[in-house]
C-alpha cells in the first residue's frame, strides 16, 4: 500500500476508533454511582455470572446523547495490578476538590464469608485514572452493605445504616444497623457518630444545600402517601428544596423539605421498565437512572443495562430519550464539541485525500517507488 493511502487509512481508523469506543455494559444491580465534574462513575454491582464486581464504568455528561446509545466507557482495567474490592451494595463519594473518588463497604458476594480487605475502602484518582488502597488511614469502620452515603460540599461524607452478616465478616446474628460513620476527605480521617435512630438498610440519604448533618425527625403529609420502598433512588431537585424519589424507577414522588409535604408529579413520555437496585445521578435537572433488576410481574427478574432520563425541569416532568448536557450554551455541542469538530475536519480531509488518490492516482507517475516508503 502506498504511503498516502496508508496515512489516510490510519487517520480514518483512528477517527472510527473514537466513534466506536462506547461499549454496552452488562446488566447489573446495586452498583454505586457518583457524578464528578462532567463524568458519572459507576462501580461494583451484581449481575449475570458475577456475584460482586470491580467493574468501573464512566458516562460522559458533557455532551448530548440518546438513551438508545449512551456513551459508556469501560475503565475497569484502570485497576492495573491494584487489588480493588469486588463488591455490591457498597457506597461511593467524591472528595471536595473533585480529584478523587472513595469507595467503602459492600458485600463481597455470597461465597465471601470473611471481611473485605480494608473493609472495601479504596481511592480512585481521577487525573491519573489510578486506584490505591489507603492502608494508613486508622479506624476505618468494618464494612456494611446497603448503607447510604451523603456528602457536604466541604468534603465530609456521612455513611448511615446498612446490613451486617457473615458476608461482611460479622459472625454475630445478621442485623440492620443504625451505625453512622463520617469520613473527612481533607483530613483523611474516619470518625464514629452516635445515632439513636431506627436501624435500616436499602434506604436513601440526600444532603440539602445547608450541608447540615444534624438528626431531627419530621412527619410529612400531603396529597400522596408513599408506600414502603427499598433499594429505590432519591435526588435533590434543582430548587435545593425538593427531594425527587423514584421507586421502581417509574413510581415518582416529591418531598418538599420546607413544607414537609409529599406530592406525586404528572409525568409525560414512555414509562420505563420497573426496577429495584438502580443507580441515580441528577445532572442539569435530569435524573439519570440506570441498571437494576426488572420487577415487572411478568419478568423473571432480569438484570437491566439501560439508561432512563427523568427530566424534572418541566411541568409535567417528562421521561426523556435525549440527554441535555450542562454546557448547553456551547454552540459546538451540537456537533459533539471540539472532538466533533476535529472528527469532521479529519473526515473532510480523508474524503479530500481519497478523491485526490482516486482522480490523480499519483503512484502511477512515481519513477522511484522507494521515495514513498
Ligand atoms: C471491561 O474491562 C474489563 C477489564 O479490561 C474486562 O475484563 C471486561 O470484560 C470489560 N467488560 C466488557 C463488558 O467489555
Ligand atoms: C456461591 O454461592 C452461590 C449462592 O449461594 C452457590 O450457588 C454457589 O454454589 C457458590 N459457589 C461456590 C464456589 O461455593
Ligand atoms: C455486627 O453485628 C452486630 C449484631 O448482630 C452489631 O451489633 C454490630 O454492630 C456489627 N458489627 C459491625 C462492625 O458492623
Ligand atoms: C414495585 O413493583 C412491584 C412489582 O410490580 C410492586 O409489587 C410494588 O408494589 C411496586 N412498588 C412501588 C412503590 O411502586
Ligand atoms: C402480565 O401478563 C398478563 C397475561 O399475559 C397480562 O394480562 C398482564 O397485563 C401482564 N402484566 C404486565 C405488567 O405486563
Amino acid at each position: 500500500m502506498t504511503k498516502p493511502t496508508f496515512l489516510a487509512l490510519h487517520v480514518l481508523l483512528t477517527a472510527m476508533a473514537h466513534l466506536i469506543a462506547a461499549f454496552s455494559p452488562p446488566g447489573s444491580v446495586v452498583q454505586s454511582a457518583v457524578l464528578v465534574n462532567d463524568i458519572i462513575y459507576v462501580y461494583g454491582g451484581q449481575g449475570d455470572g458475577m456475584q460482586a464486581s470491580s467493574n468501573l464504568y464512566t458516562l460522559d455528561v458533557s455532551r448530548s446523547w440518546t438513551t438508545s446509545s449512551p456513551p459508556w466507557a469501560n475503565r475497569t482495567s484502570d485497576a492495573g495490578t491494584v487489588s480493588v474490592p469486588k463488591v455490591y451494595a457498597n457506597v461511593m463519594w467524591p472528595s471536595s476538590d473533585g480529584n478523587s473518588i472513595y469507595i467503602w463497604g459492600g458485600s463481597g458476594g455470597y461465597n465471601v464469608t470473611k471481611k473485605l480487605a480494608q473493609s472495601g475502602f479504596a481511592q480512585y484518582k481521577i487525573a491519573t485514572r489510578s486506584w490505591s488502597i489507603p492502608s494508613t488511614i486508622a479506624s476505618t469502620p468494618q464494612e456494611r452493605y446497603f448503607a447510604t452515603v451523603a456528602w457536604t460540599s466541604f468534603g465530609k461524607a456521612y455513611i448511615w445504616g446498612g446490613w451486617t452478616d457473615v458476608y461482611t465478616g460479622n459472625t454475630s446474628r445478621p442485623k440492620m444497623t443504625s451505625n453512622t460513620n463520617a469520613f473527612d476527605s481533607n483530613k483523611l480521617e474516619w470518625s464514629v457518630l452516635s445515632s439513636n435512630i431506627t436501624p435500616r438498610y436499602g434506604h436513601t440519604a440526600t444532603i440539602l444545600p445547608t450541608n447540615s448533618a444534624v438528626w431531627s425527625s419530621q412527619n410529612a403529609a400531603g396529597s400522596y402517601t408513599p408506600g414502603p420502598l427499598q433499594s429505590h433512588n432519591a435526588e435533590l431537585g434543582t430548587d435545593g428544596i425538593s427531594i425527587i424519589i423514584c421507586g421502581n424507577a417509574s413510581d415518582v414522588f416529591v418531598l418538599n423539605t420546607q413544607t414537609w409535604s409529599w406530592t406525586q408529579p404528572a409525568i409525560d413520555g414512555t414509562v420505563p421498565p420497573e426496577r429495584v437496585g438502580a443507580s441515580a445521578v441528577m445532572v442539569n435537572g435530569q435524573m439519570i437512572l440506570f441498571f437494576g433488576i426488572h420487577t415487572s410481574e411478568n419478568s423473571s427478574g432480569s438484570y437491566l443495562n439501560d439508561v432512563v432520563i427523568l427530566d424534572t425541569r418541566t411541568t409535567p416532568f417528562r421521561w426523556a430519550t435525549t440527554f441535555d448536557p450542562l454546557t448547553s450554551t456551547n454552540p459546538l455541542a451540537v456537533v459533539g464539541g471540539i472532538g466533533g469538530i476535529i472528527g469532521i475536519i479529519i473526515a473532510v480531509l480523508f474524503i479530500g485525500v481519497a478523491i485526490f488518490l482516486f482522480i490523480r492516482k499519483p503512484w502511477r507517475r512515481s519513477d522511484n517507488p522507494k521515495s514513498w516508503t
